[in-house]
């Protein structure tokens, strides 16, 4: 699978970058053509000779460089290769990344680059525990970045704990992974995300909590297996994955609409929190509040994306999810969901303010299918993401 891929690798300021040379020399050896980019801050720890000569390849590592600039811009750099290693990835690299700064070569190439990026965490322990390290950590998986460790033991700052980089063998590996088909490659996913808006007036509309976190995760979760992903969003927090098709859309009706023109597809994740009501006299201009007085809001309903896409005759993805986000009663009320709408699988979790699930990074779910339910212990919602894009790859196999 490495052989003949081309790899863009990032050597950040850490102390692991001396493991970085054996890293170029294992890539060469499976046929990987290795393109150097050292920080300034590598350049303590390695030299851009030794990288150079292992790597055999001219080192870059200054954004304005005259030179490399007329051989190889730096947005023709972050295009160039296949896949974008960082290794050691430090917890000033991540920040950067998690922040969208761009004020170095690296930086710049890992902004601007359209390849997916894995980076390999090496820092100090209490580093890598920081609130802000961890914070930045969940930002970057939910951009669709890939992680490799860090991995646990004694550090060469005398400390212990996790922060080691990975080694230089399971770097290859997961690179390797990064550029494999996964199982559901050449199958196309649809997910619906986000909230719907739903207009009041040109200014004003009715909306939900929905950050569209889950949403996302889980279509990251299936662009990591190999799926082709259209993304059907409303207006979310967070930022839509990086390599799936995505669809923006304000209203259930025009949700209704991008999910039909994205059909067809193998399966369809309805992780969107749809507004179950649009308002049917809403104004064409602003309502003036001293001119028009109280108005009134009349409702209609919405249509129901879910249930009109299981209950189609003819091309309905063989595998159809649905959401249930409850408040009591959520395993029964999943169960009834399940049936009421006609989809496949429902995964059901409990939104109940004092979960903090709305809005936050954890979730704890349960799968109701024909099996029955299947509850999965609380974990992050990129965890919750990956398992049931593993199920779903298993259920299309
Ligand atoms: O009925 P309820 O909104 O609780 O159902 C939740 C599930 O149905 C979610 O999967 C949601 O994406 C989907 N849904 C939909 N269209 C609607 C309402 C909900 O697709 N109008």
């Amino acid at each position: 699978m490495l052989a003949d891929k081309h790899i863009l690798l990032i050597i950040g300021g850490g102390i692991a970058a001396y493991k970085s040379l054996d890293l170029i020399r294992q890539l060469r050896k499976r046929g990987c053509q290795v393109t150097p980019v050292l920080t300034k801050a590598g350049r303590e720890f390695v030299t851009p000779l030794s990288v150079s000569a292992l790597a055999g390849s001219k080192v870059y590592g200054d954004l304005f460089d005259l030179t490399d600039e007329a051989e190889m811009g730096h947005i023709e750099l972050s295009r160039a290769a296949d896949l974008i290693v960082v290794a050691p990835a430090t917890a000033d690299l991540m920040a950067k990344m998690a922040a969208g700064l761009s004020n170095d070569l690296a930086s710049t190439l890992l902004l601007a680059t359209d390849k997916r990026v894995l980076l390999a965490p090496s820092m100090n322990v209490r580093m890598w525990e920081h609130p802000a390290t961890q914070r930045n950590l969940v930002t970057l998986k939910d951009d669709g970045i890939l992680t490799v460790g860090p991995g646990e033991g004694d550090m060469a700052c005398g400390e212990y704990g996790p922060g080691r980089m990975a080694e230089p063998m399971e770097i290859v590996a997961a690179t390797d992974a990064a550029l494999s088909d996964g199982p559901l490659k050449g199958k196309h996913v649809l997910v619906t995300s986000g909230p719907t808006h739903e207009p009041i007036d040109p200014v004003r509309y009715i909306a939900n909590r929905s950050s569209g976190a889950q949403g996302t995760a889980i279509a990251n979760a299936l662009l990591a297996l190999g799926a082709e992903v259209t993304f059907v969003t409303g207006p979310a927090d967070v930022a839509p994955p990086m390599d799936a098709t995505v669809v923006a859309i304000e209203t259930a009706q025009d949700m209704l609409a991008a999910v039909g023109a994205a059909l067809p597809a193998d399966a369809a994740v309805f992780a969107a929190a749809v507004a179950d009501w649009h308002v049917a006299n809403a104004s064409d201009s602003k309502i003036k509040k001293d001119k028009d007085g109280l108005p009134t809001l009349n409702f209609a309903e919405n249509p129901d994306i879910l249930a009109a896409v299981s209950g189609m005759e003819k091309g309905r993805p063989k595998l159809v999810v649905g959401f249930a986000a409850e408040t009591n009663d959520v395993q029964a009320n999943a169960v009834a969901k399940r049936k009421r709408k006609g989809c496949d699988w429902i995964v059901a979790n409990d939104v109940s303010p004092e979960t903090g699930i709305m809005g936050g990074s954890e979730n704890a779910v349960t799968l109701i299918s024909d099996d029955g339910a299947d509850v999965w212990p609380r974990m992050g919602k990129d965890a919750v993401a990956r398992q049931l894009a593993e199920r779903i790859a298993q259920a299309l196999a």
